[in-house]
């Protein structure tokens, strides 16, 4: 297929969650893998893991498991309101796809768990007490040496027009997670994407403007340049 630029995979990778059973080579998830290795990671450690599930018994487990998990998230969205950016109308679409993956995750023809293996600092235990807790206070940025590979597994779905979804709620359930893929106890995971062509279209992506949400220089200074 025509390659498509950058920023067209930026500007139409939706979120797709309806997505066909057909399979997609192996050829093509390698090249999807091989997008996300490119990703950067903290001191380059590269400590990633992607398992890719095709086969079918563990779809069907770990499609329960989301299913499970949506309980709680559908309890989390009880009598929530559009956000004011969405209209209302949006919204529910937005909400009737994110319901119809609580039945399906387990159909599409791939997932990938994206998972990290636990940084082994072999300075940290000489550290002192305050600094350790300062350490355990930046807990937030536990994932950012994983989602970079996520959104670059993301772009490259888009560009070989297969669709997928960043997805997190199976972590509610972490530990029929783990013994569905066998996981070592060192090794969590921090997506669970369906991957196959979608039943739809791509695109377009609509976001609030840049204006409404970078600064110069300090917080509240809004950013004024518009893109052209
Ligand atoms: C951290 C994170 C967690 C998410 N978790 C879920 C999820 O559990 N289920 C789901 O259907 N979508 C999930 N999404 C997808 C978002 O709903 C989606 O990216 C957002 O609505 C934008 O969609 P769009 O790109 O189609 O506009 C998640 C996205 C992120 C970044």
């Amino acid at each position: 297929m025509a390659e498509i630029g950058l920023f067209e995979a930026m500007y139409t990778a939706r979120a797709i969650r309806r997505i066909k059973p057909d399979p997609v080579p192996d050829e093509i998830i390698a090249k999807v893998l091989d997008a996300a290795i490119r990703a950067p990671s903290g001191s380059n450690a590269q400590s990633w893991v992607f398992i890719v599930v095709k086969d079918a018994e563990k779809r069907k487990k770990l499609g329960a498991v989301y299913k499970k998990a949506s309980a709680i998230l559908s309890k989390l969205y009880e009598g929530a309101k559009p956000p004011p950016h969405m209209d209302p109308a949006k919204y529910e679409r937005w909400w009737k796809t994110v319901v119809d993956l609580f039945d399906h995750m387990g159909d599409a023809p791939v997932l990938i768990v994206p998972c990290l293996k636990q940084s082994i600092w072999t300075g940290a235990a000489s550290l002192p007490d305050d600094i350790k807790a300062r350490m355990a206070s930046a807990g937030r940025i536990a994932g950012s040496s994983i989602y970079p590979a996520v959104q670059n597994i993301i772009l490259a779905c888009r560009a070989f027009g297969l669709g997928t979804v960043l997805t997190t709620i199976h972590a509610f359930f972490e530990d029929e997670v783990r013994e569905i893929l066998k996981l070592p106890p060192e090794v969590q995971t921090y997506a669970l994407m369906p991957v196959g062509y979608p039943k739809g279209k791509h695109g377009p992506v609509t976001r609030k403007p840049i204006n409404e949400v970078a600064c110069l220089d300090a917080y509240g200074n809004a950013w004024t340049v518009m893109p052209k």
